[in-house]
């Protein structure tokens, strides 16, 4: 097979931890790593550099001194909701640093790898595929469907893959909907969650696994990667809760519209899995099965 040299941005986030780690223990492709941290969080088997992908300027000598095959872009700005508030540094992170990558990667002819959202989706039919049309609701999928209209009228080599509700462990990571509901649960506290929108919850490993297919069967396109059981994220808590012998009790269903969230969510944004089942050969974990899988790896830290 052949060796690739990947570039893969935030590196120290929920994915970029976890793609440090598989395509480390899976592939022999060499990563170097980045992120805005001046230190990274884990894997001191490859080189790590601080850089902010929004200086243009950067992201050039980045490529010329190392020459990627391909660049992963993990890096995002990623609180939903901070994106309605603080607008101007969310497009920056989330479209303009992918146009800067775009310039940088005609130095050398790299492919890049994109990591997009089922935001972008309005979420009122739900079964999205690859061709869907996207309608995006928030601030947050608006930026991010600008970074993959970017790229699909680049004309470089591109991969783009949506994925949705990511959840997983990792060192110094952001609380993400898992990691959320164990900590307040965990607590004894009681917590509201929405019954009424539904998605597919992506355990971070399958999705970082679907990305070392991608690399080493040389794809380009669009492609579609999520866990493969729809339900409500109320469902998914109380899942949660059986799987880890929590109180099921200190879950409260509640509507959408009583939580005031600043970002207007798709409320059924489920994905159709079909082209990356058959052309990646990935079979994406259900519920219980990732909740499994996050529950032992949790064990091993502990
Ligand atoms: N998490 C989800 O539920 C979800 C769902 C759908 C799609 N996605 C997409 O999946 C990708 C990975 O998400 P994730 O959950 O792994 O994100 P994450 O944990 O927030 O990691 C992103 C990393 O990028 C860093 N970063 C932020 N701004 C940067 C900049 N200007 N230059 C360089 N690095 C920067 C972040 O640092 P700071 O932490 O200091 O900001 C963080 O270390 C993103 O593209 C996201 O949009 C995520």
């Amino acid at each position: 097979m052949n060796e690739k040299k990947i570039l893969l941005t935030g590196a120290n986030g929920l994915l970029g931890q976890k793609v440090c780690e598989i395509f480390r223990n899976e592939t022999t492709h060499t990563l170097i790593l980045t992120d805005i941290h001046h230190q990274p969080e884990i894997s001191r088997d490859f080189e790590y550099f601080s850089m902010d992908i929004t200086s243009k300027e950067s992201v050039k000598d980045a490529v010329r001194k190392y020459n990627p095959d391909i660049i992963i872009n993990t890096a995002a700005f990623t609180n939903v909701d901070a994106c309605e508030t603080e607008r101007e540094l969310s497009w920056k992170v989330n479209a303009d640093a992918v146009k800067n990558l775009i310039i940088a990667s005609r130095i050398n002819n790299c492919r890049i790898i994109q990591i997009s959202t089922d935001y972008i989706f309005d979420g009122k039919t739900g079964n999205y595929t690859e061709d869907s049309k996207p309608n995006p609701l928030s601030y947050y999928g608006k930026s991010k469907l600008a970074a993959e209209n970017a790229l699909i009228s680049s004309g470089i080599d591109y991969v783009i893959v949506r994925t949705m509700i990511l959840y997983g462990t990792g060192k110094n990571i952001r609380l993400n909907f898992a990691l959320w509901i164990i900590d307040m649960l965990e607590k004894g506290r009681q917590i509201k969650i929405v019954d009424d929108q539904f998605g597919m919850p992506t355990i971070v490993d399958d999705l970082a696994w679907a990305l070392v297919k991608i690399v080493n069967l040389n794809k380009t396109g669009i492609y579609h990667i999520s866990g493969s059981e729809y339900l409500s994220r109320y469902d998914f808590a109380v899942r949660l809760a059986e799987i880890f012998k929590f109180d099921e009790n200190l879950i409260v269903p509640i509507k959408t519209n009583e939580l005031n969230q600043a970002a207007e969510r798709p409320m059924n944004s489920s994905f159709v899995l079909l082209k990356a089942q058959t052309e990646l050969g990935i079979k994406p974990l259900n519920v219980t099965e990732g909740l499994q899988l996050l529950k032992f790896q949790l064990e091993q830290i502990n």
